[in-house]
């Protein structure tokens, strides 16, 4: 029997560290011998929300595939390969793009987790007006929706109404405040961000994807691809498998500052750091701050220190965990035994990923891309046959 697809995929954002070598990399990995595995170096998805660093993009590719070689993905028994060398992408998400409503997208959890964050800091706030006790905005609003459920009359009565209440003193007393715009998409959204997961569904259906292997926060992705399959297959032409997540369940891993790991929070212990760099960053890490003296006893459960124990020094995790609890352990001296096990884990991986030159590397993507492109053009053909008929 044919063994499955999978398409997974990740933006070039910079080189790999130990979180994604526990969460996503090692679980990649196992994957390429039991499936046909396809993994995406999402360039396009890396400018959504920053349209100007293509520059950069190249470089963080050529690094990203040097740590996915270097861990184990084998280009001859998985395809590695770049979004952009298959503009089929382009052209299905703008089909795809055509089912699927803006409200649909507005309600994306990413998308509205990114919208608040922008209110927050940009402060993105409105003026709402006030005459001494009226508030002239809510009434007017409301005359408004009158309006637009076509029922003017009600609507021209409600400002007769709102006429009749103002005294002529309290025009001297218009006042406006500032409230913060429940409603407002700042200028730093693109068309293109808001399409993020149409341009996902895109990656998954243009190889027919079967199985997706996310984290938890991508699911909301994946749930929308679904929908469009479905959607696609019963108004087009029953094309595309509807693709299942694959949650495996992937280890913690926390930064040195105790949240999540990441290159953008400055955490992250990277896999081509060099051994000096490995020790400092362990050794600056915070710990249960709880456990201030080495009798203290700690809480591993809450600390990064551990979290990295239990995941690259499995054997001696429980000792470290119960000496820990019982106060017998020092942070010191942990972060002393991490940091040894993390500086021998990486040697060889730091190693093999500065061994390929830039051009290997490059051959490894082009190659992969190329095979990439051929599913995608039959993928194409069926599409746009089952769409334009031809
Ligand atoms: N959105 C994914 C992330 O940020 C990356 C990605 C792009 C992806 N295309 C994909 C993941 C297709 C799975 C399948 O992690």
């Amino acid at each position: 029997m044919a063994r499955k697809t999978i398409l997974s995929g990740m933006r070039p954002t910079g080189r790999m560290h130990v979180g994604h070598l526990a969460g996503v990399l090692s679980n990649w990995v196992k994957l390429q011998y039991e499936y046909e595995c396809l993994y995406e170096i999402a360039d396009w998805h890396a400018l959504t929300d920053d349209p100007y660093r293509s520059k950069e993009i190249d470089e963080n590719v050529l690094g990203m595939v040097k740590d996915w070689l270097a861990v184990g993905i084998d280009p001859s028994k998985a395809t590695i390969f770049r979004q952009s060398y298959v503009p089929e992408h382009a052209e299905l998400h703008l089909m795809f793009s055509m089912l699927v409503s803006v409200p649909r997208l507005l309600r994306n959890p990413t998308f509205k987790e990114k919208l608040a964050e922008l209110r927050k800091k940009k402060g993105y706030t409105r003026l709402a007006f006030k005459m001494g006790e009226l508030d002239v905005e809510k009434e007017l609003e409301g005359a408004l929706n009158f309006l637009r459920s076509e029922n003017p009359a009600k609507a021209l009565r409600m400002l007769q109404s709102l006429i009749s209440r103002t005294k002529s003193e309290v025009l001297d007393r218009i006042t406006t405040e500032t409230v913060l715009d429940e409603t407002a998409i700042p200028p730093e959204i693109s068309y293109g961000f808001l399409g993020y997961p149409v341009l996902q569904a895109a990656d998954i259906l243009l190889y027919k994807g079967e199985v997706v292997p996310i984290g938890e926060d991508q699911l909301p992705h994946l749930e929308l691809t679904r929908e469009i399959a479905r959607d696609f297959n019963r108004h087009y032409a029953p094309i595309f498998p509807v693709p299942e997540p694959l949650l495996t369940e992937t280890p913690r891993i926390l930064g040195t500052d105790g949240r999540k790991m990441s290159k953008s929070y400055d955490n992250a212990i990277f896999l081509s750091d060099p051994p000096e760099v490995i020790e400092k960053k362990v050794k600056s890490s915070i710990t249960d701050p709880m456990k201030v003296r080495l009798k203290d006893p700690g809480r591993p459960e809450i600390c990064p220190i551990f979290q990295m124990h239990r995941v690259f020094n499995r054997e001696e995790a429980p000792v470290i965990e119960e000496a820990c609890r019982a106060g017998e352990l020092g942070c010191v001296a942990c972060k002393k035994r991490l940091a040894e096990v993390l500086k021998e884990k990486l040697a060889p991986i730091r190693d093999r990923a500065a061994s390929y030159s830039d051009d290997e590397v490059s051959e490894v993507i082009r190659e992969g891309s190329r095979r990439a492109k051929e599913r995608a053009i039959r993928t194409m053909e069926e599409v746009r046959g089952a769409v334009f008929g031809s």
